[in-house]
């Protein structure tokens, strides 16, 4: 036994126990009535409270809204429901095809002004972020949605992933996300308001072994989202890290909705009403979680466990969608090899 707790059994010998049965009520109804609070102004938040009005950010002005990884999955859902609140878009995705459908659809659906630009993040070439700062500096821009990133493809060890994964996500993720950021901000500080969003995830908040890098990534951007939130907050720019768990997409792979897995239109939705509204991410500055279902999972995450318990929880749920995805290739390999 330790000497702190020989001390305090000795303490408890001396003492009258009822002293410390009392002490130890009042504590427990303490940390009750704290969770109890925080669980009501989770529900405020999500069902009750308003949030920010897109006007503030120039909605309806002839402002523009830039997109990254625009033309498909939770952007694209970004770039329409934007428009559809009177914002020009500027769509960034690296498939040209894809945002030019997109950006016709987006004018003829919503009579505003579009611009596309195709890139790849993960090549990080210079040029691309001149002729970008050249294309936004002529932009009114009033919102920022930094919404590309990429990801292993399927749960892998650190130690087994590929150099090329490891660098594009870096590059895409990490990079990409700060030069874009930079290059937006000028114009937002000069007519002193802005929004920028930046889609986070879950992985972000707890470590997620075998997603080892995508996971720092959004440490990083929640990390980098609550600083710079905090420099911009007497500028009149708002910058949330919206923490999202999954949603369905070609990235999740994951293609029928439910309760906790929501279509990127409603998981927008609640994205874009709510803004400035912490839901239950509230434990961290300048980060949200309003979609309802995921910020109750969220307020549970932080509300329950400890964090060594939920990272280890990700270990055994990435061994075993490894395992499957493992013996999916495998599959393929032999079908395609019996073609
Ligand atoms: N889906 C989820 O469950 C989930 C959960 C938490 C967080 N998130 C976050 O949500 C964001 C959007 O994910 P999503 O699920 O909507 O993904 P998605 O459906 O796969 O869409 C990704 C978009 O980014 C573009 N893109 C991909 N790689 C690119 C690159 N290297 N350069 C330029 N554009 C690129 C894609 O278009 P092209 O192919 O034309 O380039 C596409 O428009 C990400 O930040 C992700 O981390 C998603
Ligand atoms: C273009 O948009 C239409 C619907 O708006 C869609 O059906 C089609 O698949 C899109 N094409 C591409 C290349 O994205
Ligand atoms: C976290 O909780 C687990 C049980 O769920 C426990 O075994 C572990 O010691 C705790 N870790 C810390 C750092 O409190």
């Amino acid at each position: 036994m330790s000497s702190f707790s020989e001390k305090f059994v000795q303490i408890i010998q001396e003492h009258d126990l009822s002293i410390f049965l009392a002490f130890f009520s009042i504590v427990g109804a303490f940390v009750a009535v704290t969770k109890a609070l925080s669980f009501w102004k989770l529900l405020f938040d999500l069902y009750l409270r308003p949030g920010k009005s897109l006007k503030q950010f120039g909605a309806d002005t002839g402002a523009w809204a830039v997109i990254t990884g625009a033309s498909d999955g939770i952007g694209k859902e970004f770039a329409c429901q934007l428009a559809a609140a009177k914002f020009n878009v500027l769509l960034i995705s690296r498939t040209e095809l894809k945002l030019q459908n997109l950006s016709n659809d987006i004018e003829s659906k919503y009579q505003v002004e579009s611009k596309t630009y195709a890139m790849d993040f993960a090549k990080g070439d210079k040029k691309d972020y001149e002729n970008l700062k050249e294309i936004i500096g002529k932009l009114n821009v009033g919102v920022l949605i930094n919404n590309v990133a990429t990801n292993h493809e399927i749960p892998t060890p650190f130690i087994l992933e590929t150099d090329e994964v490891i660098n594009n996500i870096v590059e895409v993720n990490v990079a990409g996300f700060l030069r874009i950021t930079k290059i937006v901000l000028p114009r937002m500080i000069s007519s002193n308001r802005g929004l920028i969003i930046n889609v986070g995830s879950f992985s972000g908040m707890v470590p997620t072994p075998y997603l080892s890098v995508y996971s720092a990534s959004k440490a990083f951007m929640s990390t980098f989202s609550a600083a710079l939130g905090t420099e911009l907050n007497s500028k009149g720019i708002v910058v949330e890290n919206v923490n999202l768990y999954f949603v369905v997409s070609a990235m999740s792979k994951i293609r029928k909705s439910s309760w906790l897995v929501p279509q990127p239109k409603p998981c927008v939705k609640s994205i874009l009403s709510k803004i400035g509204v912490s839901g239950g991410a509230s434990n961290v500055p300048y980060s949200s979680c309003v979609y309802p279902s995921h910020a109750l999972a969220n307020w549970l995450i932080t509300n329950t466990f400890n964090q060594s318990f939920w990272v280890n929880n990700g270990l055994s749920i990435n061994e075993d969608i490894r395992k499957r995805a493992l013996r999916k290739r495998e599959r393929e390999a032999a079908a395609s090899k019996a073609q």
